[in-house]
């Protein structure tokens, strides 16, 4: 174990602090972290820690909902500039106007978006409920921000007339029918398995489609050895942590470099100094609450 591994176990027994990582955060980051998930489980996580400080290796939106969830503990983010490209596509002025241009629709976000967008939000989702997130609505009309993919996904599995937004994810919008083509014909008897933030198209090409964690289920369920991943490289360590005898193939550019952005020293400075602490003004935790909590009460 590294020396800095050793730091943070010790810090973490000294502050009683929990330390929850994302799929997409580098191995060594994963491996110290006491709970590795997609964003609902660790929203999930994040609501019931009884510890009194909660390390958030993550991009800037998970910390911040973290902190909506449990406004009484200490969330750290060890790199709190480690911010989603797609939650800067939408904001909380944007969303008033998109609700006056569509009277009586209901606004369904994402939880890849800033804490103040979350307040002009109806309800939140995660790519894992947002199908039953839209579903569970009284309103025939629903506006989805930020992301166009996740929102045509919803749309194409409901009755709900789905009003898109322009945004979306840049490492997954940079998946390609050709690309996912070529790396087909290398791999002719592989499996495609993809995140619902890729494009339509890319969609339409894979056998199984589901968040992060859904992926690491469904690779588990294919008889394949090979399998194509269409979602971000940091899922390759579990994968291969859990199933060693398959072969995973990944678009080579799909890597969040804000995610990984987030190393161990990071981890190590924000609980020795409590650095990163995510500060929300009390307004906007208050207004985020009721869309956020809705949130983590509902699966597909
Ligand atoms: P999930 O892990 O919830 O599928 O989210 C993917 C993602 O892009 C997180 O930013
Ligand atoms: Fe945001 Fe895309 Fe990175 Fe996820 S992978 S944090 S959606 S930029």
């Amino acid at each position: 174990m590294s020396t800095v591994a050793e730091r943070i176990r010790q810090l973490k027994m000294e502050k009683n602090a929990v330390i929850l990582a994302h799929n997409y955060t580098s191995a060594d980051v994963q491996d110290i972290a006491d709970y590795v998930g997609d964003s609902l489980g660790l929203s999930v996580k994040a609501a019931g820690s009884d510890a009194d400080v909660i390390v958030f290796c993550g991009v800037s939106f998970m910390g911040e909902t973290a902190k909506i969830l449990s406004p009484g503990k200490r969330v750290l983010l060890p790199e709190p500039e480690a911010r989603c490209a797609m939650a800067s596509m939408c904001n909380a002025e944007q969303i008033r106007g998109a609700r006056l241009r569509n009277p009586g629709a209901a606004v369904v976000g994402y939880v890849n978006s800033t804490a103040e967008s979350k307040c002009e939000m109806d309800v939140c989702c995660t790519s894992s409920n947002a199908v039953s997130v839209v579903d569970s609505l009284s309103q025939k009309d629903v506006v989805f921000v930020p992301d166009m993919n996740l929102g045509a996904y919803v749309a194409s599995k409901t009755d709900k007339n789905v009003i898109l937004w322009d945004g979306f994810c840049p490492v997954h919008q940079s998946i390609t029918v050709r690309q996912v083509g070529a790396m087909k014909e290398k791999h002719p008897g592989a499996k495609i398995l993809a995140h619902p933030e890729c494009r339509p198209e890319v969609l339409a090409l894979a056998d199984g489609i589901g968040s992060t964690e859904k992926i690491l289920a469904m690779a588990g369920e294919t008889g394949s050895e090979d399998v194509i991943v269409l979602t971000e490289v940091g899922m390759r360590h579990r994968l291969e942590a859990l199933y060693g005898q398959k072969r995973f193939h990944f678009p080579v550019q799909a890597v969040c470099m804000t995610m990984k952005m987030i190393e161990l020293e990071s981890i190590a400075n924000a609980l020795e100094s409590f650095s990163g602490e995510v500060v929300l003004d009390p307004d906007v935790l208050k207004g985020a609450y009721s869309p956020v909590r809705k949130m983590i009460g509902l699966k597909d």
